[in-house]
This record gives structure tokens, sequence and C-alpha cells, in this order.
């Protein structure tokens, strides 16, 4: 069963809101925890950027997760939510002065660090502070993800880590410099992968530059895989907790630890996407001499995905109950021809007032809405607060 989207509960609140299922995302976070608790060094920090609403923080919280942050504001975020500062990794291609400071202020477990001059930042304020930066270098794996061009980051041509051959050079630099301590590897290859070979290669790749590094005489504590793995879109109800069986399988079969070593992962979609959807109201039905459109209140700057990515999350009528369906276009009211959330999708015969469901919104939703048109950010609730 997935979300369970009980009409008493959401008629009556202003659309468009974000509403969280919070027993999918408890489900979600105890089929992590009977995984990753099979080993005594995985840690999953949740990759906050797919999510940073209070309430699922504090949820995601209680299940006893780390935390993966890409800037200061998410930093101040989880902590503000309670997350522990010595659970938090920090990520980003161009990380600010604050944002360092603050990391180093509040003693975070561990900067990924993308580049040298980064590195001698973060060595010069650590040391301005007296302080000791623990840092991973963020490799780029050269691996590719079948996935879509927007959100694969592992290839040469991105713009994310430090390249391979380029990795023993820079461990080195880091070991002779003052203020920051190497302690290990970190690598993210994409974003909504299914494929586990995707994820079997960059295992592999990780043996290879272990093995390079153990012959060099250089010790790894950390292997920080990354994130990436991804939710069934098509048939959430169906599907709705991803298979994290196979994922931490993956791992499991073939990473090769040494002795002391710990895995590290940074779920952000997994953990949060089959949780959320975005409710929205028909406002008009309009239909021309070859289509019907289903004009509705939420648009691009409640939802980015279809209209950045070419993503289709499943879009039902939830108020509805005749069995009739018709083919609509359902689209938002934003002036821009690019706000479309889907094209040509069937839905149960739908009228002004109807309240549609935009399913597996729960990653990447909410946190990505703007303000273009002067739109109001959409709030968010959970199925608690709407008891
Ligand atoms: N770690 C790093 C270094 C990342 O860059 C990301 C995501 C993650 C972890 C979490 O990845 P996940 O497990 O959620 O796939 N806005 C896009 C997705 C962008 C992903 C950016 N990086 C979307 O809506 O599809």
């Amino acid at each position: 069963m997935g979300i369970d989207l009980n009409m008493e509960r959401l008629a009556n609140i202003r659309t468009p809101f974000y509403y969280y299922d919070t027993n999918i995302l408890r489900q979600t976070l105890d089929a992590i925890n009977a995984e990753i608790k099979k080993h005594d060094n995985y840690f999953v920090h949740y990759a906050v950027k797919a999510n940073a609403n209070m309430k699922v923080l504090g949820i995601i919280n209680e299940g006893g997760f780390g935390i993966d942050c890409v800037s200061g504001g998410e930093i101040e975020q989880v902590l503000k939510a309670g997350f522990p500062a010595n659970k938090i990794v920090f990520a980003g291609v161009g990380k600010s002065d604050w944002e360092i400071e603050l990391g180093l202020d509040k003693d975070i477990f561990c900067f990924n660090v993308e580049s040298i001059p980064e590195l001698e930042v973060i060595n010069e304020i650590a040391a301005k502070k007296g302080k000791v930066a623990t840092v991973c270098f963020r490799i780029n794996p050269n691996v590719g993800a079948h996935t879509h061009a927007n959100i694969t980051t592992g290839l040469a041509e991105n713009k994310f880590g430090i390249d391979m051959q380029d990795m023993e050079m820079v461990i080195r630099l880091a070991q002779g410099m003052k203020n920051v301590q190497f302690k290990g590897l970190h690598f993210h290859i994409g974003s909504q992968i299914l494929e586990m070979d995707d994820f079997i290669a960059l295992a592999h790749r990780i043996n290879d530059l272990q093995d390079q590094l153990e012959a060099a005489g250089i010790k790894i504590e950390i292997v920080n895989v990354g994130g990436g793995l991804g939710i069934d879109y098509s048939n959430p109800q169906g599907n709705p907790i991803p298979n994290f069986k196979d994922y931490f399988a993956v791992y499991d079969k073939y990473l090769k630890l040494r002795p002391g070593q710990s895995v590290h992962f940074e779920l952000g979609r997994a953990v949060v996407g089959q949780c959320g959807a975005l409710i929205t109201k028909v406002l008009y039905v309009k239909e021309n001499a070859i289509k019907k459109f289903a004009i509705v209140d939420a648009g691009f700057t409640d939802l980015i995905r279809p209209a950045l990515y070419d993503a289709h999350h499943k879009i039902v009528n939830i108020t509805s109950n005749t069995t009739e369906t018709d083919t609509y276009d359902v689209v938002g009211p934003i002036c821009e021809s690019s706000d479309v959330f889907d094209k040509d999708i069937p839905l149960a015969k739908t009228k002004r007032g109807d309240l549609i469901a935009l399913l597996s919104a729960g990653a990447y939703g909410e946190i990505m809405a703007s303000s273009y048109n002067c739109r109001r950010i959409p709030e968010g609730y959970t199925n608690e607060e709407l008891q």
C-alpha cells in the first residue's frame, strides 16, 4: 500500500500544498535500518537536499540517521532539527568561507573536499581557529549512471570531484598540511539510479583505487559511496519502499573493505520520495479542438521536476468517484509553456474543484519550490498534523 490520500484530511487546506505520509516514511526508515544493522560499519547520512521539511527531518533524526549537507543553510537547518553535528558530512564544489567556518565551529564529522584550492582554504581557516578539519576527497570515478543527463555526476566531463589520476598527489598534499586530517574517499555517480550494475561498477572502481592507495602505503578509514538509489515513479502505490535489500547487497558483495573501514551512504530520494505528494486543486477544465486541459493551481514553482528533467509523476484525481476516465494535459497557471505536469494522461473525469495528487513528490519537491511570478511557497503537512 502506498501513500494514504484520505480525502477528509486533505479537503480543507489551502492548495497547493505538500502532504507527507509519516507511516510510509517510517516504513522506509525501518527498511533501511533492517539492512544496515547487519553491519556495524555501515552509516547512512540522509541527503537533506532532497527534503528539509522540519517535520520530516524530525522523524529521520528519530531513526538514528546521520546527515549529508551541501550548504551552510542546510547545516543550520539540520542542527535546528536536532541532528548531532558529529554525524554531518559536508559536500559541495563551492563552499564559501562562512560555510567552512560554520562546519569547523560545529565540529562536523567530515568535509568532502572537491579541489586543491578548497583544501587549501579549509586548512587556512582551520589554522586560524586552531582546529583540525577531517577531510575526505570526492573522487570523480568516471562511472556513468543510466539516468537523466542533468542528474548524472560521476563522469569526467562533470564539474564534481577530483580526477582519479590526481588522487594520490592530493592525498599527499593533505598529509603535509597541519590543519586537515585526511580520512577517506567520497564518491557519488548520480541520482534516480535503478540499475544495480551502476553501483556494482562503482564498487569495482573503488576496489581498484583502494588497491592503488594500499600499494602506495596510504590508509583509508572512510569509504563514502554517495547516494543515488532511485524510486518507482510509475507505480508508487504498488512499490512504495525502494529496493534497499538489493542496493546494500551490492556493497556487501562487491566492495572490498580493509579492517577498520566504515562505509557511508548518502541516500536522499530513496528515503523521502514516496512519502510525499503535491496536492493541487483543479481551477478549470478547458477544451480545444484536440485537447482537454486540467488547469490546476500548482505550477512548476511548486514542483519543477517535470519541467526541468522531463520527470513523470503519477497523477491521480483523489476527489472524483466516477469510474469514467478521460485524457488530459495537466497544466499549471504559470506564464510559460513548460509549465506542464504531464500530457495525454488518463484521469478520472475531472471538474473544477477536484483535488489532484502528484505522487512520489517527497524528494526534490517542496525544497525546490520558488516564488517566480510572486507565487507563494507551498506549505508542507504530515498526516499526523491533519488527523
Ligand atoms: N550525495 C551527493 C554528493 C549528491 O550530489 C546527491 C544528490 C546525493 C548524495 C543524494 O542523491 P539521491 O540519493 O537523492 O539520488 N533535483 C534532482 C536530483 C539532484 C540530485 C543532486 N545530488 C531531481 O529532482 O531529480
